[in-house]
């Protein structure tokens, strides 16, 4: 699908109404990204010879996430037509093809724009081709008329269309593939005559034909068509996503025990044999080996997971988590900017931040790593096969060597040598008889005061 001469402009400046939103719709997240960046990716495969995004006024973010490629700012948002026109600079002197695709589809797949590209190439030269698809609800979208011989004639906006037009079930996904030598003379005569006031895109199709030119249509599947106009559309987007995500993880070789309850990232790579429980969700940044289990009800963001290391259930596992092979993270455990290195176990209750836990080191239950001072984050470091007793504080900075032992229940606020033992607990001290002695002083008090109620 390599070629040297296409050109693709991305619209990415509406407001997104429906979405009723601060941000911009096309930054919505799909699958931990913006949904614009699954678009970049899809495009770039197409190895276009320049690429423009078409953003509005206040879309710095928008940039930001499509950065190396230019965009060019749309000020006042006049329709899918008007955002092209702001591209005609960009486009100046291109001769190639000009594809078209709409921010807010993001899942369109790289193969069917290919056939895009191919149908423009092909012999009848069209002007203009279109990526139609037929949805089960044609609802909102223009609709494609075709005459007897798959020419396409015209696109009806839904809100410009009368009863039999709307009855027409072959949409506008709003992918286009023009003659870029065409393009901005078609434009150049486009007006805003109809239902919204708005300078359509969608009108280039009637022109070209009034001009003599053939315009054609090729078919998608409605899946890949999804436009996102509202976050029902996005929820059913991100649904899509996930099974294909799901689908993917198990092809490579990773158990899913129930695949629908657990959440992916785009970017999250899972090795061969690894078996995820149910209800697990991976935020973005997760790279998890060979043989790794992950138990049920685990959440994990920017975590490196070795081979044969156990985490769950219940375990958070935030952003620069490292957990070395064959490590234990158990439940109710909280690892943060930590290495947790090969075959330490941390399993119950913990909370372990800003830390090193040595390799094979065993950390006791409710061990937490105190890492903040208000003001300051600091660092505990515990050597390899250090042994954290129950309910430690390691109050940061603090240092355990290797093979030192803390006492269950010690506050430990200096650093400790190698194969020692800390122990900052108070004495165990032991009175005979006073828990009884005790039970009966305060049972007799009692029935006295009751006696003297009566
Ligand atoms: C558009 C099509 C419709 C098609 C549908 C497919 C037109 C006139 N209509 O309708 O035929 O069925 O997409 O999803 O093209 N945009 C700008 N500047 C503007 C207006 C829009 O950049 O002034 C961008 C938006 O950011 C969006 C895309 O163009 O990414 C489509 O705009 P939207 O308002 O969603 O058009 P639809 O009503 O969905
Ligand atoms: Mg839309």
């Amino acid at each position: 699908m390599t070629n040297s001469k296409t050109a693709i402009v991305v619209l990415g400046a509406g407001l997104g109404t429906r979405m009723e939103s601060d941000l911009p719709k096309v930054m919505h997240p799909l699958a931990g990204r913006p949904m614009i960046r699954h678009l970049i990716e899809t495009l770039e495969t197409l190895q276009p010879t320049r690429m423009t995004i078409v953003v509005g006024g206040d879309m710095e973010t928008v940039a930001r996430e499509v950065a190396p490629y230019p965009t060019v700012v749309q000020k006042d948002r006049l329709g899918t037509g008007h955002a092209v026109m702001a591209a005609r600079e960009a486009l100046a002197d291109f001769e190639g093809d000009v594809l078209v695709v709409y921010g807010d589809t993001p899942l369109l797949s790289a193969e069917t724009l290919g056939r895009m590209l191919d149908a423009r190439r092909s012999a009848d030269n069209p002007a203009v081709v279109v990526l139609g698809f037929r949805p089960e609800h044609p609802g909102a979208y223009g609709r494609l008329m075709v005459d007897g011989e798959g020419h396409l004639q015209a696109i009806v906006e839904a809100k410009d269309a009368g009863p039999e037009q709307l009855a027409v079930n072959l949409c506008n996904s709003g992918v286009m593939a023009v003659d870029g030598r065409k393009l901005f003379d078609l434009l150049d005569r486009v007006g805003n005559d109809n239902a919204k006031g708005e300078y359509y895109l969608t009108d280039i199709v009637e022109i070209a034909c009034a001009d003599g030119l053939t315009c054609g249509v090729v078919e998608g599947g409605e899946a890949e068509l999804l436009g996102i106009n509202s976050r029902a559309d996005l929820a059913q987007a991100e649904t899509m996503l996930q099974d294909d995500l799901r689908a993917s993880a198990m092809a490579e070789g990773a158990t899913l025990v129930d695949p629908s309850t657990v959440f992916f990232s785009a970017d999250t790579k899972l090795g061969r044999d690894t078996t995820v429980g149910p209800y697990v969700v991976f935020g973005s940044g997760v790279t998890v080996g060979d043989n790794v289990t992950i138990l049920p009800f685990c959440h994990l963001q920017d975590v490196t997971i070795e081979q044969g290391a156990s985490v769950g259930p219940y375990a958070r596992l935030r952003p620069g988590a490292r957990i070395g092979a064959d490590a234990h993270i158990g439940n109710f455990v909280e690892i943060k900017n930590a290495s947790v290195e090969a075959g330490a176990k941390v399993n119950h209750l913990t909370y372990i931040g800003d830390a090193r836990v040595g390799a094979k080191a065993n950390v006791g239950a409710g061990t937490i790593t105190c890492n903040y001072d208000g003001f300051f984050k600091d660092h505990t470091d515990i050597g390899a096969g250090a042994f954290i007793g129950s309910n430690t504080s390691l109050v940061a900075p603090v240092k355990v060597g290797d093979g030192a032992i803390t006492g269950a229940g010690s506050v430990i606020v200096r650093d400790i040598p190698a194969d020692s033992l800390a122990l900052t607990r108070g004495p165990h001290r032991e009175n005979a008889d006073w828990a009884r002695k005790f039970r009966e002083r305060r049972g007799r008090e009692k029935a006295a005061k009751a006696e003297k109620k009566e």
